[in-house]
């Protein structure tokens, strides 16, 4: 008999390695590498993409094929009814993808996708849910807080993937969701369900199922630190497409990302809030982001960056207080630190701040997570404003990105960020001057266009 042969693989990013090492020198995770059995791969088992075909064509029938001899036809979209997914998923769910939804445990993934097939089983396409996690009972409990539901949609509750497969071959659903990835197992591996060998193996028999039977399926993947259980992060290469749940717990809305997009852009991203019967869209995320603005408080701004193609207001947080110790803290919450730092040096050097004693907290209202340098105005003149202890208006809105002279950079998209505040009814915006000239529409807007912080100091 063969000898069984063993490998050591990182649980975060599925690298390999014949011996453990306590750090992974790929994603340099601490005590992530775990022993699995591995088999040797028979020849010829991988999966052909072709049209569909897996790979028994003999040799002699197959021919490379000029771009020119490709037929395109129409991708096949399905509209999920979920506006806010349908942009991500770069306008509908497309025939035969394989798309993982991934985030961390409790975030609303089993919900999304509930949601998603119940639309889309109203519109009479056939859909299987296949739930490891969960028994049938505790689906029916949470499918009863969002609703009616059609027989167009059927459960199973399994997770040996054999089985699934057969049920798949037999009943041919349109739309198959697998919840989740680290609960399924294939036989052919040894390793438990949630490593790494067990979670690739099973995606790869997902995929070959989704070419050759033109299936969308839709793979959910808990994303957790520890080690037992395989990040989908080692998945993100074999699927189509890869979208990211997130959110803070504690606050409810919720973030769809899309992170890689074989059938549209990736910079998309969907406004979700968590209500009592379910997931709902968030059509306007600015104003569900401005609410509960405090008035006249100062080191607050409301600012403006740019989520794929859509502008989202927010309010930045600023507050410089006295040092009780002798080292000054720096704190920065939704974005990022080195970041706020830097802003901070600037400040000291170019406006002349003395904060060396200063503790120094900035925050993004409402907990969005955005590291686009187009908030740097508006983290710096946060900071000031608490610095002096002056408000600035609330119907101000900066942006702009600061150098380290302390000149204020333009940004992209100036226009749509413009026509976001104007909308939202804010009256002043402070803008990289290089733009202010170049605006069209800007009538009962007054446009401040500053080229440096020293400028930008006028609005105190
Ligand atoms: P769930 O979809 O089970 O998360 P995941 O599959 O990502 O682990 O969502 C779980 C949370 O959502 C749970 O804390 C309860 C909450 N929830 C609501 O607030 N409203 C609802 O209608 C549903 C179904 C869940
Ligand atoms: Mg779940």
């Amino acid at each position: 008999p063969a000898k069984i042969k063993t490998a050591f693989f990182c649980q975060n990013c599925g690298y390999e390695s014949s011996k453990w090492m306590g750090q992974c020198p790929s994603c340099h995770e601490w005590n992530t590498m775990v022993e699995e059995m591995v088999k040797p791969e028979p020849k010829n088992k991988r999966a052909s993409l072709g049209s569909g075909i897996s790979g028994t064509t003999s040799s002699a029938a197959i021919s490379p094929k000029a771009l020119s001899e490709i037929e395109l036809g129409q991708e096949d979209r399905s509209d999920t009814h979920i506006g806010e997914l349908n942009r991500v998923l770069g306008g509908g769910l497309v025939r035969g993808s394989l798309t993982l939804v991934g985030g961390d445990p409790g975030i609303g993934k089993s919900t999304l996708l509930l949601q998603v097939a119940r639309n889309m089983s109203d519109d009479g396409h056939s859909i299987l849910y296949i739930s490891g996690e969960e028994s049938l009972r505790q689906i029916k409990l949470r499918a009863n807080r969002i609703g009616e539901f059609t027989d167009n949609l059927k459960f199973l509750c399994e997770t040996n993937l054999s089985t699934i497969e057969s049920v798949i071959t037999k009943d041919k659903p349109e739309i198959v969701i697998i919840d989740s990835i680290q609960t399924m197992f294939n036989e052919d591996v040894t390793s438990a369900p949630g490593s790494v060998s067990q979670v690739r193996e099973t995606t790869a028999v997902l995929l070959r199922i989704a070419k050759s039977m033109n299936v969308s399926i839709f793979i959910v993947g808990h994303v957790t630190k520890e080690g037992t259980v395989a990040g989908p992060r080692v998945l993100e290469h074999m699927v189509d497409t890869v979208l990211y749940f997130e959110g803070d717990r504690h606050a409810s809305y919720r973030i769809l990302r899309g992170v890689k997009n074989r059938f549209g852009s990736t910079n998309e991203i969907g406004v979700f809030e968590m209500r009592e019967d379910g997931l709902a869209e968030v059509q306007n995320p600015s104003e569900f982001m401005l609410d509960g603005r405090p008035e006249d408080a100062s080191g607050s701004i409301v600012t403006c960056s740019i989520e794929g193609t859509r502008p989202i207001l927010l309010e930045i947080q600023a507050l410089v207080c006295r040092t009780s110790f002798g080292f000054p803290r720096r704190q920065a919450n939704g974005t990022d630190y080195n970041r706020v730092n830097l802003l901070m040096a600037v400040l000291e050097k170019r406006v002349g701040l003395q904060m060396a004693d200063c503790d120094a907290y900035v925050n993004l209202a409402g907990g969005m997570k955005l590291q686009e340098p187009a908030l740097d105005l508006g983290i710096c003149l946060a900071v000031i404003s608490s610095f002096k202890n002056k408000p600035i208006d609330s119907s101000v809105v900066a942006f702009g990105e600061v150098g380290l002279s302390g000149e204020v950079r333009s940004v992209s998209m100036t226009e749509q960020r413009v026509m976001e505040a104007k909308k939202l009814g804010f009256k002043t915006i402070i803008l990289p001057k290089a733009y202010e000239s170049k605006l069209k529409d800007t009538k009962g807007l007054d446009i401040i266009g500053v080229s440096s912080l020293q400028d930008a100091m006028r609005i105190f």
